[in-house]
């Protein structure tokens, strides 16, 4: 049976979410994004109220929720602000691989006390020299015996600043590209790590984006995750269920986008009349408006899928793609209403469109996606 209607306790879910971003989040957005600063009181409000974590295990402190309901709660979350959200799906994006693929001691030690005590952690896979290409990582791991030594830089890594473990990608042999990758969790303590700068990032300026520097950083031995040479193959599966999750961030930039240009086409006044009763206009708003929901039927199937435990590569990756691209379109429609205002700090859909940019370049770019989802269908 085919049912688009959300049950009662998804329902609620997403009221709570859409709730914490109008009251929360909204508020505050812009002046985060003006002084480009990271909202640490404001993530841990939201991990007590169950919104972060969102599909990590509920007996080891998540919220145990499928990707379908996290979508949910995360277009609200994007809807309020998508630099918030990004550092809310960062922390299920670096904890995804151990759930994915570590034993249940691993489990227990490397993501209950994250996940309890409100922590954070990154997902370190891209590189200053690799980033669509992620099997040509150059940070190398050497087995030093009684610990592995990791030696590297990873760029663009959200959270590093406020991350207490990092999930890295390291290889053994970079002639072997894939087959030589593995997946190690190293606490941010260790030493040899040095964590860069916020970078001044265009938009989504309150996520925390930092250079990651491990300079013989040595890791133990039981701190691999998975077996040796698979670390790349459980990098993609965590990007196959993550991809989702980043399609819901555009969907709800494009949704509030759309939202605020709506209500001012019907404010603005031109020749007379509301910008609104202009076919010009309502041509562009309804375009934006179907765009938007293509891409959240895309988003929800893509996660229903893996919630079913099917291989979902193509649909995330179609998901992803339509809704990052369709952010971008809308956002940039609604600065195209709101016309001279629309370019002002003074509106709001401004940093929308800043916002929706990344969305095209991280968790794979628009065309990094195009490759995945042609790959699927030439195979
Ligand atoms: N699931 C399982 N296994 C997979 C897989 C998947 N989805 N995709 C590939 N593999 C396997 C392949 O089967 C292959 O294994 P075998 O040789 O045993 O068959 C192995 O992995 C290598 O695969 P490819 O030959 O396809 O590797 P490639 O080098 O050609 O990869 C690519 C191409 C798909 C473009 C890949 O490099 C890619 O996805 N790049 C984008 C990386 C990316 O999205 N980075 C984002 C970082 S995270 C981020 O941005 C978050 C943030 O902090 C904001």
């Amino acid at each position: 049976m085919v049912s688009f209607g959300l049950t009662e306790e998804q329902q609620s879910l997403k009221e709570i979410a859409a709730r914490f971003a109008v009251d929360k989040i909204r508020p505050v957005a812009a002046a985060l994004d003006e002084r480009s600063e990271f909202p640490s009181a404001l993530i841990k409000e939201g991990h007590s109220l169950g919104l972060i974590n969102l599909t990590l295990p509920a007996e080891l402190g998540g919220s145990g929720l499928g990707l379908f309901d996290a979508c949910l709660v995360i277009e609200e979350i994007a809807w309020g602000c998508s630099g918030f959200a990004t550092s809310m799906v960062a922390n299920d994006l670096a904890l995804t691989p151990i759930r994915i693929g570590a034993t249940e001691d691993q489990k227990k030690r490397f993501l209950e006390p994250v996940i309890t005590s409100g922590q954070l952690a990154s997902f370190c896979l891209t590189e200053p020299g690799a980033g669509s290409d992620a099997a040509g990582l150059q940070t190398t791991v050497e087995d030093g015996g009684d610990c592995w030594i990791l030696n590297g830089s990873k760029q663009w890594i959200t959270n590093a600043g406020h991350a207490s473990q990092y999930t890295v990608f390291a290889t053994h042999d970079r002639t072997k590209r894939a087959k030589g990758i593995s997946c190690f969790v190293v606490p941010r303590s260790t030493p040899g790590i040095e964590v860069g700068h916020h970078e001044n990032k265009m938009g989504q300026r309150c996520s925390d984006t930092c250079r990651v520097t491990f300079d013989n950083v040595r890791v133990p031995k039981d701190h691999l995750i998975g077996a040796q040479g698979e670390g790349f193959k459980i990098a993609m599966q965590t990007l196959d269920a993550s991809r989702p999750l980043t399609a819901a961030i555009a969907v709800g930039i494009g949704r509030a986008a759309l939202e605020h240009a709506v209500a001012y086409s019907k404010e603005r006044k031109q020749f007379g009349n509301a910008i609104s009763s202009f076919q010009g206009i309502q041509f562009m708003l309804a375009d934006m408006a179907t765009g938007v929901e293509a891409s959240r039927m895309l988003t929800w199937r893509s996660a229903w899928l893996l919630d079913q435990g099917k291989t979902a590569s193509i649909e995330s990756s179609m998901a992803k793609r339509l809704s990052a691209d369709t952010a971008m379109s809308v956002a940039t429609d609604a600065v195209q209403i709101y016309g001279g205002y629309g370019y002002t700090k003074e509106y709001p859909v401004e940093k929308l469109m800043r916002d929706a940019k990344l969305l095209q370049i991280y968790e794979g770019t628009s065309q990094v996606q195009r490759i995945v989802i042609a790959r699927e269908l030439l195979k």
